[in-house]
Protein backbone atom coordinates (compact mmCIF):
# COMPACT_ATOMS: atom_id res chain seq x y z
CA UNK A 1 0.00 0.00 0.00
CA UNK A 2 1.25 3.11 -0.94
CA UNK A 3 1.31 6.40 0.35
CA UNK A 4 -1.36 7.86 -0.92
CA UNK A 5 -3.54 4.73 -0.78
CA UNK A 6 -2.80 4.77 2.89
CA UNK A 7 -4.01 8.11 3.41
CA UNK A 8 -7.16 7.33 1.38
CA UNK A 9 -8.10 3.83 3.64
CA UNK A 10 -7.14 5.95 6.95
CA UNK A 11 -9.67 8.90 5.56
CA UNK A 12 -12.43 6.62 4.63
CA UNK A 13 -12.34 4.69 8.38
CA UNK A 14 -12.15 7.93 10.46
CA UNK A 15 -15.30 9.37 8.49
CA UNK A 16 -16.46 6.16 9.37
CA UNK A 17 -15.78 6.62 13.39
CA UNK A 18 -16.31 10.46 13.11
CA UNK A 19 -19.09 11.72 10.92
CA UNK A 20 -22.31 12.16 12.38
CA UNK A 21 -24.14 12.28 8.94
CA UNK A 22 -27.65 12.95 10.79
CA UNK A 23 -26.71 16.60 11.75
CA UNK A 24 -25.83 17.41 8.29
CA UNK A 25 -29.77 18.43 7.32
CA UNK A 26 -29.77 20.28 10.83
CA UNK A 27 -26.07 22.60 9.65
CA UNK A 28 -27.79 24.02 6.80
CA UNK A 29 -29.64 25.95 8.88
CA UNK A 30 -26.49 27.46 10.40
CA UNK A 31 -26.36 31.84 9.63
CA UNK A 32 -24.66 33.76 7.25
CA UNK A 33 -22.78 36.41 8.39
CA UNK A 34 -24.28 39.92 6.81
CA UNK A 35 -20.50 40.81 5.41
CA UNK A 36 -20.75 37.86 2.81
CA UNK A 37 -24.02 37.76 1.64
CA UNK A 38 -25.37 38.01 -1.76
CA UNK A 39 -27.69 40.58 -3.58
CA UNK A 40 -31.17 39.59 -2.52
CA UNK A 41 -32.45 38.67 -6.15
CA UNK A 42 -29.05 36.57 -6.52
CA UNK A 43 -30.18 33.58 -9.26
CA UNK A 44 -29.08 30.63 -7.44
CA UNK A 45 -29.37 27.73 -10.27
CA UNK A 46 -27.82 24.33 -11.36
CA UNK A 47 -26.95 23.13 -15.04
CA UNK A 48 -27.40 19.96 -16.95
CA UNK A 49 -27.56 19.55 -20.67
CA UNK A 50 -29.16 16.68 -23.33
CA UNK A 51 -26.85 14.23 -23.96
CA UNK A 52 -25.12 14.09 -20.85
CA UNK A 53 -28.32 13.46 -18.91
CA UNK A 54 -31.54 12.45 -21.07
CA UNK A 55 -30.61 9.22 -22.33
CA UNK A 56 -33.48 8.16 -24.38
CA UNK A 57 -31.13 8.55 -27.56
CA UNK A 58 -33.79 6.01 -29.82
CA UNK A 59 -37.52 7.39 -28.07
CA UNK A 60 -39.73 9.70 -29.53
CA UNK A 61 -38.31 10.17 -32.99
CA UNK A 62 -35.21 11.17 -32.06
CA UNK A 63 -32.13 11.49 -34.57
CA UNK A 64 -28.88 10.94 -34.39
CA UNK A 65 -26.14 13.52 -33.01
CA UNK A 66 -22.92 13.42 -33.57
CA UNK A 67 -21.88 12.49 -29.83
CA UNK A 68 -24.12 9.14 -30.55
CA UNK A 69 -22.20 8.43 -33.58
CA UNK A 70 -18.73 9.36 -32.03
CA UNK A 71 -19.60 7.40 -28.16
CA UNK A 72 -19.89 4.38 -30.64
CA UNK A 73 -16.72 4.20 -31.98
CA UNK A 74 -14.11 1.88 -29.86
CA UNK A 75 -12.07 3.94 -28.03
CA UNK A 76 -12.99 7.42 -28.13
CA UNK A 77 -14.58 7.51 -25.02
CA UNK A 78 -13.06 5.95 -21.42
CA UNK A 79 -14.57 2.51 -21.27
CA UNK A 80 -16.16 3.02 -24.15
CA UNK A 81 -18.78 4.81 -22.34
CA UNK A 82 -21.88 5.89 -24.02
CA UNK A 83 -24.50 8.33 -23.44
CA UNK A 84 -27.47 6.11 -24.40
CA UNK A 85 -29.06 6.11 -20.92
CA UNK A 86 -26.89 8.58 -18.98
CA UNK A 87 -28.76 9.71 -16.20
CA UNK A 88 -32.48 8.52 -17.65
CA UNK A 89 -33.55 11.76 -17.04
CA UNK A 90 -35.40 11.62 -19.81
CA UNK A 91 -37.90 9.48 -17.88
CA UNK A 92 -36.98 10.55 -14.30
CA UNK A 93 -36.88 14.34 -14.60
CA UNK A 94 -39.85 14.29 -12.07
CA UNK A 95 -37.54 12.77 -9.47
CA UNK A 96 -34.60 15.39 -10.53
CA UNK A 97 -36.50 18.24 -10.47
CA UNK A 98 -37.47 17.44 -7.01
CA UNK A 99 -33.87 17.28 -5.99
CA UNK A 100 -33.52 20.81 -7.18
CA UNK A 101 -36.59 21.76 -5.05
CA UNK A 102 -34.89 19.96 -2.03
CA UNK A 103 -32.11 22.30 -2.55
CA UNK A 104 -33.81 25.65 -3.06
CA UNK A 105 -32.33 25.76 -6.54
CA UNK A 106 -34.43 28.89 -7.99
CA UNK A 107 -33.28 28.39 -11.76
CA UNK A 108 -32.86 25.26 -13.78
CA UNK A 109 -30.57 25.34 -16.59
CA UNK A 110 -30.66 22.62 -19.27
CA UNK A 111 -30.18 21.85 -22.77
CA UNK A 112 -32.60 20.54 -25.75
CA UNK A 113 -31.49 18.46 -28.18
CA UNK A 114 -31.53 19.50 -31.38
CA UNK A 115 -32.00 16.11 -33.22
CA UNK A 116 -35.19 15.58 -31.01
CA UNK A 117 -36.42 18.66 -32.33
CA UNK A 118 -35.50 18.20 -35.74
CA UNK A 119 -34.22 15.09 -36.38
CA UNK A 120 -32.20 15.74 -39.24
CA UNK A 121 -31.12 19.58 -38.36
CA UNK A 122 -33.66 20.98 -40.79
CA UNK A 123 -36.64 20.42 -42.68
CA UNK A 124 -39.97 19.07 -41.23
CA UNK A 125 -39.88 19.31 -37.27
CA UNK A 126 -40.45 16.04 -35.36
CA UNK A 127 -43.88 16.11 -33.99
CA UNK A 128 -42.73 15.11 -30.80
CA UNK A 129 -39.20 16.51 -30.56
CA UNK A 130 -40.81 19.45 -27.82
CA UNK A 131 -43.07 16.97 -25.74
CA UNK A 132 -40.61 15.83 -23.08
CA UNK A 133 -38.98 19.53 -22.69
CA UNK A 134 -42.80 20.99 -22.47
CA UNK A 135 -43.41 17.89 -19.42
CA UNK A 136 -40.28 19.02 -17.75
CA UNK A 137 -41.46 23.07 -18.05
CA UNK A 138 -44.22 21.86 -15.94
CA UNK A 139 -43.01 20.70 -13.34
CA UNK A 140 -40.05 23.12 -13.05
CA UNK A 141 -43.12 25.67 -13.37
CA UNK A 142 -44.95 24.00 -10.01
CA UNK A 143 -41.65 23.48 -8.57
CA UNK A 144 -41.20 27.32 -8.65
CA UNK A 145 -37.80 26.62 -10.67
CA UNK A 146 -37.08 29.07 -13.57
CA UNK A 147 -36.02 27.55 -16.78
CA UNK A 148 -32.87 28.94 -18.42
CA UNK A 149 -32.58 27.72 -21.66
CA UNK A 150 -29.67 25.94 -23.89
CA UNK A 151 -30.17 25.63 -27.65
CA UNK A 152 -27.08 23.97 -28.43
CA UNK A 153 -25.16 21.81 -26.13
CA UNK A 154 -22.66 19.90 -28.56
CA UNK A 155 -25.18 17.55 -29.79
CA UNK A 156 -25.10 18.21 -33.49
CA UNK A 157 -27.92 16.33 -35.80
CA UNK A 158 -25.79 14.09 -37.44
CA UNK A 159 -27.24 14.51 -41.15
CA UNK A 160 -25.79 18.16 -40.87
CA UNK A 161 -22.15 16.65 -39.77
CA UNK A 162 -22.40 14.47 -43.28
CA UNK A 163 -22.77 17.78 -45.23
CA UNK A 164 -19.32 19.46 -43.46
CA UNK A 165 -21.21 20.21 -39.43
CA UNK A 166 -19.63 23.72 -38.24
CA UNK A 167 -17.21 24.07 -41.00
CA UNK A 168 -20.29 24.77 -43.64
CA UNK A 169 -21.99 27.82 -42.95
CA UNK A 170 -25.00 26.79 -43.53
CA UNK A 171 -25.00 24.72 -40.46
CA UNK A 172 -24.99 28.39 -39.03
CA UNK A 173 -28.35 29.34 -41.06
CA UNK A 174 -29.77 25.76 -39.91
CA UNK A 175 -29.11 26.73 -36.32
CA UNK A 176 -30.62 29.98 -36.61
CA UNK A 177 -33.92 28.12 -37.91
CA UNK A 178 -34.43 26.04 -35.20
CA UNK A 179 -33.56 28.25 -32.45
CA UNK A 180 -36.51 30.46 -34.19
CA UNK A 181 -38.69 27.46 -34.07
CA UNK A 182 -38.03 26.39 -30.33
CA UNK A 183 -38.26 30.09 -29.48
CA UNK A 184 -41.75 30.40 -30.76
CA UNK A 185 -43.01 27.46 -29.43
CA UNK A 186 -41.63 27.81 -26.01
CA UNK A 187 -41.25 31.98 -25.00
CA UNK A 188 -44.10 31.82 -23.45
CA UNK A 189 -42.66 29.35 -20.80
CA UNK A 190 -39.28 30.09 -21.27
CA UNK A 191 -37.84 33.76 -20.90
CA UNK A 192 -33.90 33.31 -20.56
CA UNK A 193 -32.37 31.53 -23.77
CA UNK A 194 -28.52 30.36 -24.22
CA UNK A 195 -27.86 30.02 -28.12
CA UNK A 196 -24.48 27.83 -27.81
CA UNK A 197 -22.55 26.25 -25.03
CA UNK A 198 -18.41 26.80 -25.32
CA UNK A 199 -18.00 27.68 -28.43
CA UNK A 200 -14.55 26.70 -28.07
CA UNK A 201 -14.56 23.10 -26.69
CA UNK A 202 -16.77 21.94 -29.61
CA UNK A 203 -14.87 24.06 -32.33
CA UNK A 204 -11.16 23.18 -31.06
CA UNK A 205 -11.46 20.03 -29.57
CA UNK A 206 -14.26 18.92 -31.98
CA UNK A 207 -12.28 20.40 -35.50
CA UNK A 208 -9.08 21.34 -34.03
CA UNK A 209 -5.64 19.61 -34.62
CA UNK A 210 -5.63 18.18 -31.27
CA UNK A 211 -9.48 16.98 -31.48
CA UNK A 212 -10.46 14.56 -29.10
CA UNK A 213 -14.40 15.30 -29.19
CA UNK A 214 -16.95 14.55 -31.59
CA UNK A 215 -17.08 15.01 -34.50
CA UNK A 216 -13.26 14.36 -34.04
CA UNK A 217 -12.65 16.02 -37.55
CA UNK A 218 -8.67 17.78 -37.85
CA UNK A 219 -9.27 20.72 -39.86
CA UNK A 220 -6.00 22.68 -41.39
CA UNK A 221 -5.86 26.35 -39.96
CA UNK A 222 -7.20 28.14 -42.46
CA UNK A 223 -10.24 26.25 -42.35
CA UNK A 224 -10.04 25.53 -38.36
CA UNK A 225 -10.71 29.96 -38.48
CA UNK A 226 -13.13 30.10 -40.79
CA UNK A 227 -15.40 27.37 -39.09
CA UNK A 228 -14.79 29.08 -35.81
CA UNK A 229 -15.75 32.41 -37.64
CA UNK A 230 -19.27 30.19 -39.08
CA UNK A 231 -19.36 29.59 -35.14
CA UNK A 232 -19.89 32.92 -34.05
CA UNK A 233 -22.19 33.65 -36.85
CA UNK A 234 -24.16 31.05 -35.73
CA UNK A 235 -24.63 32.40 -32.70
CA UNK A 236 -25.26 35.69 -33.76
CA UNK A 237 -27.98 34.60 -36.49
CA UNK A 238 -29.53 32.48 -34.01
CA UNK A 239 -29.67 35.65 -31.80
CA UNK A 240 -31.86 37.37 -34.30
CA UNK A 241 -34.25 34.00 -35.20
CA UNK A 242 -35.08 34.40 -31.01
CA UNK A 243 -35.92 37.44 -31.21
CA UNK A 244 -37.58 37.41 -34.63
CA UNK A 245 -39.80 34.87 -33.45
CA UNK A 246 -40.56 34.90 -29.73
CA UNK A 247 -43.86 36.10 -28.65
CA UNK A 248 -43.00 36.83 -25.46
CA UNK A 249 -40.10 39.06 -24.27
CA UNK A 250 -36.92 36.98 -23.77
CA UNK A 251 -33.67 37.45 -22.62
CA UNK A 252 -30.45 36.28 -24.91
CA UNK A 253 -27.30 35.39 -24.43
CA UNK A 254 -24.86 32.30 -24.69
CA UNK A 255 -22.53 30.33 -22.21
CA UNK A 256 -18.55 30.80 -23.48
CA UNK A 257 -15.72 29.07 -22.37
CA UNK A 258 -14.23 32.45 -21.76
CA UNK A 259 -10.21 32.19 -21.18
CA UNK A 260 -9.39 33.52 -18.28
CA UNK A 261 -6.89 35.84 -16.50
CA UNK A 262 -5.82 36.96 -13.48
CA UNK A 263 -2.78 39.15 -12.00
CA UNK A 264 0.15 36.41 -10.91
CA UNK A 265 -0.09 38.81 -7.55
CA UNK A 266 -2.17 41.63 -7.36
CA UNK A 267 -0.37 45.17 -8.50
CA UNK A 268 -1.43 47.58 -10.37
CA UNK A 269 1.02 46.32 -13.63
CA UNK A 270 0.23 42.92 -13.29
CA UNK A 271 -3.56 43.48 -13.31
CA UNK A 272 -3.28 45.91 -16.13
CA UNK A 273 -1.17 43.04 -17.83
CA UNK A 274 -4.05 40.63 -16.88
CA UNK A 275 -6.83 43.43 -18.54
CA UNK A 276 -4.51 43.02 -21.57
CA UNK A 277 -4.40 39.26 -21.84
CA UNK A 278 -8.04 39.02 -21.22
CA UNK A 279 -8.63 40.73 -24.24
CA UNK A 280 -6.03 39.05 -26.19
CA UNK A 281 -6.91 35.56 -25.24
CA UNK A 282 -10.28 35.90 -26.24
CA UNK A 283 -10.05 37.17 -29.56
CA UNK A 284 -11.84 34.03 -31.25
CA UNK A 285 -15.06 34.20 -30.16
CA UNK A 286 -15.94 36.50 -26.56
CA UNK A 287 -14.22 39.55 -28.02
CA UNK A 288 -15.87 39.39 -31.72
CA UNK A 289 -19.02 38.69 -30.03
CA UNK A 290 -18.90 41.78 -27.30
CA UNK A 291 -17.07 44.24 -29.90
CA UNK A 292 -18.11 43.22 -33.55
CA UNK A 293 -14.71 43.22 -34.64
CA UNK A 294 -11.81 40.65 -34.81
CA UNK A 295 -8.34 42.17 -33.38
CA UNK A 296 -5.41 43.85 -35.62
CA UNK A 297 -3.07 41.68 -33.49
CA UNK A 298 -5.61 38.40 -34.10
CA UNK A 299 -5.93 38.95 -38.01
CA UNK A 300 -2.33 39.81 -38.26
CA UNK A 301 -0.82 36.70 -36.28
CA UNK A 302 -2.56 34.36 -38.43
CA UNK A 303 -2.34 36.07 -41.73
CA UNK A 304 -3.38 34.10 -44.83
CA UNK A 305 -5.22 31.72 -42.75
CA UNK A 306 -7.71 34.70 -41.17
CA UNK A 307 -11.05 34.24 -41.62
CA UNK A 308 -13.28 35.65 -44.31
CA UNK A 309 -16.55 37.84 -43.30
CA UNK A 310 -18.24 40.66 -44.44
CA UNK A 311 -19.03 43.90 -42.38
CA UNK A 312 -22.52 42.54 -42.51
CA UNK A 313 -21.44 39.27 -40.37
CA UNK A 314 -19.93 41.19 -38.06
CA UNK A 315 -22.79 42.97 -37.62
CA UNK A 316 -24.83 39.91 -36.45
CA UNK A 317 -22.19 38.23 -34.70
CA UNK A 318 -22.04 41.26 -32.28
CA UNK A 319 -26.28 41.61 -32.39
CA UNK A 320 -26.88 43.32 -28.92
CA UNK A 321 -27.17 40.03 -25.90
CA UNK A 322 -28.81 40.81 -22.32
CA UNK A 323 -26.35 38.77 -20.55
CA UNK A 324 -23.25 37.05 -20.74
CA UNK A 325 -23.13 33.42 -19.77
CA UNK A 326 -19.57 32.77 -18.43
CA UNK A 327 -18.32 28.95 -17.60
CA UNK A 328 -15.33 29.33 -15.13
CA UNK A 329 -13.37 26.32 -13.50
CA UNK A 330 -10.23 28.11 -13.86
CA UNK A 331 -7.98 30.81 -15.00
CA UNK A 332 -4.10 31.93 -15.84
CA UNK A 333 -1.91 33.68 -13.73
CA UNK A 334 -0.35 36.89 -16.04
CA UNK A 335 2.07 39.23 -15.36
CA UNK A 336 3.55 42.20 -17.04
CA UNK A 337 5.63 42.09 -19.63
CA UNK A 338 8.15 43.95 -21.81
CA UNK A 339 6.89 42.66 -24.92
CA UNK A 340 4.28 42.99 -27.67
CA UNK A 341 1.58 42.11 -26.27
CA UNK A 342 1.97 43.72 -22.82
CA UNK A 343 1.92 40.29 -20.62
CA UNK A 344 2.75 36.60 -20.25
CA UNK A 345 1.00 33.39 -19.25
CA UNK A 346 2.76 32.16 -16.13
CA UNK A 347 3.62 28.48 -16.50
CA UNK A 348 1.96 26.31 -13.90
CA UNK A 349 4.45 24.28 -11.86
CA UNK A 350 4.34 20.78 -11.53
CA UNK A 351 2.69 21.00 -8.15
CA UNK A 352 -0.12 23.20 -9.30
CA UNK A 353 -3.07 21.63 -7.33
CA UNK A 354 -6.09 20.50 -9.52
CA UNK A 355 -9.41 18.54 -8.51
CA UNK A 356 -10.17 15.12 -10.28
CA UNK A 357 -9.40 16.23 -14.02
CA UNK A 358 -6.27 17.06 -15.46
CA UNK A 359 -7.38 20.05 -16.94
CA UNK A 360 -8.81 21.62 -13.58
CA UNK A 361 -6.46 23.45 -11.59
CA UNK A 362 -7.95 25.06 -8.39
CA UNK A 363 -7.93 28.84 -9.03
CA UNK A 364 -10.81 30.30 -6.77
CA UNK A 365 -9.88 33.80 -7.61
CA UNK A 366 -11.63 32.94 -11.31
CA UNK A 367 -14.30 33.51 -9.75
CA UNK A 368 -13.74 37.49 -9.02
CA UNK A 369 -11.14 38.33 -11.55
CA UNK A 370 -12.79 37.25 -14.97
CA UNK A 371 -16.30 38.80 -14.19
CA UNK A 372 -14.04 41.72 -12.95
CA UNK A 373 -12.17 41.88 -16.01
CA UNK A 374 -15.01 41.22 -18.15
CA UNK A 375 -16.85 44.50 -16.83
CA UNK A 376 -13.40 46.49 -17.11
CA UNK A 377 -12.54 45.27 -21.18
CA UNK A 378 -16.08 44.87 -22.52
CA UNK A 379 -18.04 46.90 -20.33
CA UNK A 380 -20.60 43.75 -19.56
CA UNK A 381 -23.69 44.77 -18.14
CA UNK A 382 -24.76 41.61 -16.70
CA UNK A 383 -22.50 38.32 -16.14
CA UNK A 384 -24.15 34.83 -15.39
CA UNK A 385 -21.99 32.26 -14.39
CA UNK A 386 -23.44 29.73 -16.33
CA UNK A 387 -20.97 26.58 -14.91
CA UNK A 388 -18.65 26.24 -12.16
CA UNK A 389 -17.90 23.08 -10.10
CA UNK A 390 -15.29 20.14 -10.03
CA UNK A 391 -14.81 16.56 -10.40
CA UNK A 392 -13.69 14.48 -7.46
CA UNK A 393 -13.23 11.16 -6.81
CA UNK A 394 -16.21 10.27 -4.51
CA UNK A 395 -17.08 7.23 -3.15
CA UNK A 396 -20.96 5.84 -1.72
CA UNK A 397 -19.65 4.97 2.16
CA UNK A 398 -22.52 3.86 3.96
CA UNK A 399 -25.05 5.47 2.03
CA UNK A 400 -23.31 9.25 2.11
CA UNK A 401 -20.69 10.70 0.00
CA UNK A 402 -18.80 13.01 2.30
CA UNK A 403 -17.10 15.17 -0.55
CA UNK A 404 -15.20 17.66 1.14
CA UNK A 405 -12.85 18.09 -1.48
CA UNK A 406 -15.94 19.67 -3.70
CA UNK A 407 -17.12 21.29 -0.49
CA UNK A 408 -13.70 22.82 -0.21
CA UNK A 409 -13.82 23.98 -3.74
CA UNK A 410 -17.13 25.37 -3.79
CA UNK A 411 -16.22 27.39 -0.38
CA UNK A 412 -13.72 28.89 -1.99
CA UNK A 413 -14.70 29.67 -5.72
CA UNK A 414 -17.99 31.07 -4.09
CA UNK A 415 -15.94 33.26 -1.67
CA UNK A 416 -14.64 34.93 -4.43
CA UNK A 417 -17.88 35.52 -6.32
CA UNK A 418 -18.95 37.10 -3.22
CA UNK A 419 -16.09 39.47 -2.98
CA UNK A 420 -16.88 39.94 -6.93
CA UNK A 421 -20.55 41.45 -6.28
CA UNK A 422 -19.90 43.17 -3.17
CA UNK A 423 -17.81 45.80 -5.54
CA UNK A 424 -21.00 46.10 -7.60
CA UNK A 425 -19.61 43.62 -10.25
CA UNK A 426 -22.87 42.71 -12.52
CA UNK A 427 -23.20 39.16 -11.09
CA UNK A 428 -26.58 38.42 -11.66
CA UNK A 429 -26.41 34.55 -11.01
CA UNK A 430 -24.31 31.28 -10.50
CA UNK A 431 -25.36 28.00 -12.24
CA UNK A 432 -23.06 25.28 -10.40
CA UNK A 433 -22.27 22.34 -13.05
CA UNK A 434 -23.37 19.67 -11.75
CA UNK A 435 -26.56 18.88 -10.82
CA UNK A 436 -26.17 14.99 -11.27
CA UNK A 437 -22.93 12.53 -11.95
CA UNK A 438 -23.08 12.44 -15.93
CA UNK A 439 -22.02 11.68 -18.82
CA UNK A 440 -18.60 13.67 -19.14
CA UNK A 441 -18.14 13.21 -22.67
CA UNK A 442 -15.16 11.38 -23.42
CA UNK A 443 -14.29 11.01 -19.71
CA UNK A 444 -17.41 8.96 -20.16
CA UNK A 445 -18.79 8.06 -16.28
CA UNK A 446 -15.02 8.02 -14.95
CA UNK A 447 -15.51 11.48 -13.78
CA UNK A 448 -17.99 12.44 -11.21
CA UNK A 449 -18.93 16.62 -11.31
CA UNK A 450 -22.56 16.38 -9.53
CA UNK A 451 -23.66 17.26 -6.40
CA UNK A 452 -25.86 14.01 -6.66
CA UNK A 453 -24.25 10.93 -6.60
CA UNK A 454 -25.65 8.53 -9.25
CA UNK A 455 -25.30 4.73 -9.12
CA UNK A 456 -25.40 4.33 -13.12
CA UNK A 457 -26.09 0.57 -12.44
CA UNK A 458 -29.50 1.69 -10.49
CA UNK A 459 -30.20 4.84 -11.37
CA UNK A 460 -30.22 5.95 -7.93
CA UNK A 461 -29.40 9.61 -6.72
CA UNK A 462 -27.99 9.90 -3.64
CA UNK A 463 -27.16 13.66 -2.75
CA UNK A 464 -23.74 14.59 -1.23
CA UNK A 465 -22.23 16.81 1.66
CA UNK A 466 -21.70 19.24 -1.24
CA UNK A 467 -25.69 19.68 -2.08
CA UNK A 468 -26.16 20.21 1.45
CA UNK A 469 -23.70 22.99 1.07
CA UNK A 470 -25.07 24.46 -1.50
CA UNK A 471 -28.74 23.74 -0.42
CA UNK A 472 -27.12 25.90 3.12
CA UNK A 473 -25.59 28.48 0.81
CA UNK A 474 -29.02 29.64 -0.82
CA UNK A 475 -31.06 29.37 1.94
CA UNK A 476 -28.35 31.96 3.85
CA UNK A 477 -27.97 33.14 0.29
CA UNK A 478 -24.20 33.58 1.79
CA UNK A 479 -21.40 32.26 2.79
CA UNK A 480 -21.02 31.30 6.57
C1 LIG B 1 -17.88 22.23 -19.62
C2 LIG B 1 -19.07 21.74 -20.39
O1 LIG B 1 -16.78 22.21 -20.48
O2 LIG B 1 -17.45 21.54 -18.50
C3 LIG B 1 -19.82 20.63 -19.71
O3 LIG B 1 -19.94 22.77 -20.75
C4 LIG B 1 -18.82 19.65 -19.14
O4 LIG B 1 -20.68 20.03 -20.64
C5 LIG B 1 -18.00 20.34 -18.05
O5 LIG B 1 -19.44 18.53 -18.63
C6 LIG B 1 -16.88 19.45 -17.54
O6 LIG B 1 -15.99 19.17 -18.59
P1 LIG B 1 -15.38 17.75 -18.92
O7 LIG B 1 -14.69 17.92 -20.24
O8 LIG B 1 -14.41 17.42 -17.84
O9 LIG B 1 -16.50 16.79 -19.01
Amino acid sequence: MNRRNFLRTSGALAVAATATPSSLAASTKSVASAGRSFPRDFIWGSATAAYQVEGAVHEDGRGLSIWDTFSHLPGRVANNDTGDVADDHYHRYKEDVALMKRIGIKAYRFSIAWPRVFPVGTGAPNPKGLDFYERLLDELQTAGIEPYCTLFHWDLPQALQDKGGWTNRTTANAFADYSGFVAARLSDRIHNWMTVNEIGSYIDSGYGPTSNKAPNMKLGRAELMQTRHYAVLAHGLAVQSIRAAAKHPVRIGLAHDLKGAMPAIETHEHIVAAEKAMRAMNAPYAAVILEGRYSDAYLAALGADAPRFTAEELKTISSPIDFFGANVYTTTSVMAADNEAGYLEVPRPASYPRMNSPWLYVAPEALYWTPRLMAKVWNVKEILITENGCSCNDTLHEGKVLDTDRVMFLRQYLTQLQRCVSENVPVKGYFLWSLLDNYEWTDGYSKRFGIHYVDFETQKRTPKLSADFYRMVIAQNGLA
